[in-house]
């Protein structure tokens, strides 16, 4: 921190997340063939990275969507709180799940000081948890708040930075249990959760999640009949956004993959393209979600940079009610204001929710499909998967029915190969007690 705050803990769970070792983790990253897309976290880790991102935010000419996503938080941001409010929490407490280039969190923290604290004489704090990666965008968020808000960052905020990787979450459920006073309201803004396999990052969030707390998730998402070709013309235009893109493979001068050396070209941009993907990098149905992929071809190589998901509304909200979150309020913005950015206020709800293990053996069986070459039928078989998987969703399937078709499941998840007998057995199941 530039300048001392006598509120402020830093708690660091990965050890050494030194430059070094993201750039080592990500050479070998690179070198698996596995290996579908760069990990996210990658393109904010180091200073360089980080400041492309600070200015492709700031661009918001040629990147509206930046603008756009501050101008929802904007206008909805004081409902939220009151919404929360008249719940019964009079106060919560704020954890950030990325903190970008921090007026996200500085509008969120203006309004609980205008709503909650008013005012309150009383000596009452709240406890902001800024949670990244890169401890430069962290640096880079508290010297804003100390700027605007200086009076209620040291009188009514504890900080307590978690400086760390969002699938490592888990491992803070103590320090966070300790230090809240409140209820929390955990965020995901700036369509995050798109850059995911979703299911992952949701399972890592829930393990911060209490039964009190809210999860306020923002996205992109795509309205039927509108085209995504138009969303990626919209918001390719400017040059930070290539920076960005190329980011993590500037950090490093020279790849060595399986005996080659590919040099990183110092003006690789025009080798970048944009196309929409084919691949389920997604944890909801395929059909349900559009991918904007960033490619680069590097000598014989193509490196996926980076995916995002633009979602379609109730599917969306449907598979949050599978991992047992309802919905408290949905914020969509009418079609005339050109804006595909929509916020998910969201509660646990247990009852909700349907197993996980269901829900990724159902992944599982999507992924063999998708990887065997031989089959002309995956469309068909497609479907029969996403059937089986509303049942399974649907929180009225009888205990056995959904216990008979995890073992039928599990079987296919051993062999690797999935067929249209095995499912239509699975689905007889189903289908004979309807
Ligand atoms: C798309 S930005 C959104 C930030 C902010 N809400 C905004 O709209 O500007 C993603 C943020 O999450 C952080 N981030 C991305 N992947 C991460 C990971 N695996 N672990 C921790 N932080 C991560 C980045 O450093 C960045 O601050």
């Amino acid at each position: 921190m530039q300048r001392f705050l006598d509120n402020l803990k830093v708690c660091n769970i990965i050890p050494n997340i030194s430059r070094i070792n993201l750039v080592n983790e990500l050479k070998d990253k690179i070198r698996e063939t596995k290996v579908e897309v760069i990990p996210h976290k990658f393109f904010y880790y180091d200073l360089e990275c980080s400041y492309n991102w600070i200015k492709l935010m700031g661009d918001t000419t040629n990147y509206p969507l930046a603008y756009q996503t501050r101008n929802m938080l904007q206008i909805n941001f004081e409902r939220i709180i009151n919404i929360i409010k008249e719940e019964g929490s009079p106060h919560f407490d704020l954890l950030s799940l990325g903190v970008g280039d921090g007026y996200d969190d500085l509008r969120m923290l203006e309004s609980i000081r205008k709503i909650l604290f008013g005012d309150d004489t009383s000596r009452n704090k709240i406890t902001y948890y800024p949670v990244d990666i890169s401890y430069d965008l962290i640096n880079n968020a508290l010297n804003l708040f100390i700027d605007r808000i200086p009076g209620f960052v040291n009188k009514r905020m504890e900080i307590i930075i978690l400086n760390s990787d969002f699938e490592k979450l888990s491992a803070y459920n103590s320090i966070i249990n300790r230090y809240s006073r409140n209820p929390k309201l955990i965020t995901l803004l700036g369509s995050t959760l798109g850059n995911f396999y979703e299911l992952t990052l949701m399972r890592a969030i829930q393990s911060l999640m209490n039964n009190d707390d809210y999860l306020l998730i923002g996205v992109d998402c795509c309205y039927e009949n509108q085209s995504i070709d138009k969303i990626i013309k919209k918001n390719s235009e400017s040059t930070y956004g290539l920076q960005f893109l190329l980011g993590p493979l500037r950090s490093l001068d020279t790849i060595q993959i399986e005996g080659d050396t590919i040099h990183i070209p110092s003006m690789a941009e025009d080798q970048i393209t944009t196309n929409t993907s084919d691949q389920p990098l997604t944890s909801l149905p395929p059909s349900e979600v559009a991918t904007i992929i960033h490619s680069i071809n590097l000598g014989n190589h193509k490196i996926l940079l980076t995916m995002s998901h633009k979602y379609k509304i109730q599917p969306l909200i449907d598979f949050f009610r599978t991992l047992g979150l309802t919905l408290v309020e949905k914020f969509i913005p009418s079609h005339s204001e050109n804006c595909n950015y929509c916020l998910f206020l969201l509660k646990f709800d247990n009852s909700t929710k349907s197993d996980y293990e269901e829900q990724s053996l159902i992944e599982t069986v999507r992924g063999i499909i998708d990887k065997d070459p031989s089959n002309i039928d995956k469309e068909k078989i497609t479907n029969k998967v996403d059937e089986i998987s509303r049942y399974l969703k649907n929180p009225s399937t009888p205990i056995d029915q959904r216990n008979q078709a995890i073992d039928k499941l599990k079987s296919i998840q051993s062999n690797g190969i999935v067929n249209h007998d095995d499912l239509a057995e699975i689905l007889k199941i189903f289908r004979s007690r309807q």
